[in-house]
């Protein structure tokens, strides 16, 4: 009797811990998507892939293969307009994101934390590669970008 209460009390925390810890499944914030979308193409909601990278974020085909092919309502994964229906909506789009970095979130920058700046690292220049210098002009707009939208988070809460 005792020890299977151990046993409980032990699975309890290790499933238990499991349930904390388990991965949020929108890790990106709202601000930190649109600082994503101001740095990759300004936010600009016509329906257009530059070099195979559509919608406001840009997203490529592979990484919609990656994140489990999502869709636009009432469209199916599997035709070949699935994936710009899908870069091309500001929801699905974000969504997919979301669940790459449910994936492949880490912290490139080595800062101890997982935030949107690696976010923004691991979609320009991949999991892979995300501990490079992101290139000068995303980084800048992507950087002041998330500066003003922490000022004026702490002005909100000041006032
Ligand atoms: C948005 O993108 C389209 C297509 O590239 C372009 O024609 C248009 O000028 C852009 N709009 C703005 C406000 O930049």
């Amino acid at each position: 009797m005792h020890y299977r209460h151990i046993l409980f009390w032990f699975l309890g925390l290790t499933i238990g811990g499991r349930w904390v810890a388990a991965e949020n499944p929108k890790p990106i914030t709202e601000t930190c998507l649109v600082c994503m979308c101001e740095a990759l193409s300004g936010c600009n909601a016509t329906a257009v892939c530059v070099n195979g990278a559509c919608g406001i974020f840009r997203l490529t085909w592979d990484q919609w293969v990656d994140s489990g092919r999502l869709t636009i309502p009432g469209d199916s994964p599997l035709t070949d307009s699935s994936f710009t229906n899908c870069a091309n909506d500001p929801y699905c789009a974000a969504d997919t994101l979301q669940s790459y970095m449910v994936k492949y979130g880490q912290d490139c920058n080595d800062d101890e934390k997982e935030d949107c700046y690696d976010y923004g690292a691991i979609h320009y220049m991949g999991p892979f590669n995300c501990k490079a210098d992101m290139p000068f002009t995303y980084e800048n707009i992507f950087k002041r970008c998330l500066n003003n939208a922490i000022r004026d988070g702490k002005r909100q809460k000041a006032n």
